[in-house]
């Protein structure tokens, strides 16, 4: 009646799939650990690594966690402990962590009644929760690992996309904090027609450089026309990082997410890690702290 779980961080918009793409990162993640108890509802016993409420209703772990168990009619209640990896706030789906990590969770102790389309539905509850819109490409990258293409919204119609073997991502998170719900105030909300053939000429290429295996292609299509020119003058130093991650052989680099986090796609292990040494040169020069991370994608 308790359920260990590992829930990853992700990488949303992957450049030109904003609020459409993401991939989850195999070795960077929060532990969870929820137990039945008899009692009914849902209470937070632990958060390490963040400070996060307590309160279940505000905790995003906690709001999925309840609602499931409501719409299950569950005859069970919750305790969950929480030990975040990674920083809220980082660009790399922590709240996205948290609600993909319940709803996995709460599954597995409800005997998987749901599928894994409900459950990015729960989840994105859960999005509500941490910055008020119900975003679906890093809880479903989290729910389904790998690539994930967000085909439609409404209604929801999630597809896993394959992963090249040797992609690996190079993640760099500047210590300063970026709030979801501020980020996405500087995107514009119309585009004109130019820019979104663009855009979602590029879309078609990164999938089907991902189909194919053509990272030449994959490469080419990290172009990002509609949220990184405007967003990145909320990250320090992103276009030296971005020179330094394509200077030192990654096929293309972008903002994570909803940023700070800056991450870069290299076709081997060797160039990710050099990648890695050089993007860090450039925040090693500032007084901001970072860290960084290298990891394949499943
Ligand atoms: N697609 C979202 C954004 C991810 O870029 O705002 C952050 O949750």
């Amino acid at each position: 009646d308790q359920i260990k779980v590992f829930s990853p961080a992700t990488v949303a918009n992957v450049s030109c799939g904003y609020d459409a793409m993401g991939f989850a990162l195999e070795t960077l993640g929060d532990d969870m650990i929820f137990t039945k108890t008899d009692s009914k509802g849902v209470i937070i016993s632990k958060i390490e690594g963040a400070d996060l409420p307590y309160d279940s209703d505000k905790n995003v772990a906690g709001a999925v966690a309840q609602l499931m168990l409501k719409d299950s009619k569950a005859n069970f209640g919750l305790d969950i402990q929480i030990f975040k990896n990674f920083k809220p706030g980082s660009g790399l789906g922590s709240s996205a962590a948290s609600a993909s990590g319940a709803a996995f969770a709460v599954n597995q102790l409800l005997d998987k009644r749901y599928p894994d389309l409900e459950l990015t539905k729960f989840a994105m509850q859960g999005e509500v929760v941490a910055c008020g819109s119900a975003i679906a490409d890093n809880v479903a990258a989290a729910i389904y690992g790998g690539f994930i293409l967000v085909r439609s919204n409404e209604p929801l119609d999630i597809v896993n996309i394959p992963t090249p073997t040797n992609l690996i991502a190079t993640i760099i998170h500047p210590q300063i904090e970026i709030k979801t719900e501020d980020a996405r105030k500087v995107v514009p909300t119309q585009i004109d027609l130019k820019t979104a053939i663009s855009q979602w000429s590029n879309v078609g290429g990164l999938i089907s450089g991902l189909y194919s295996n053509n990272f030449d292609l994959i490469g080419r299509s990290l172009v990002d026309l509609v949220a990184e020119p405007n967003r990145k003058k909320l990250i320090p130093f992103f276009d030296e990082v971005k020179h330094a991650a394509l200077k030192s052989g990654a096929l293309g680099a972008g903002i994570s997410g909803s940023g700070p986090s800056i991450f870069a796609l290299s076709e081997g292990l060797e160039t990710a890690k050099q990648v890695e040494y050089a993007i860090a040169s450039v925040y090693k020069k500032s007084d901001i702290d970072f860290s960084t991370y290298v990891s394949q994608i499943s």
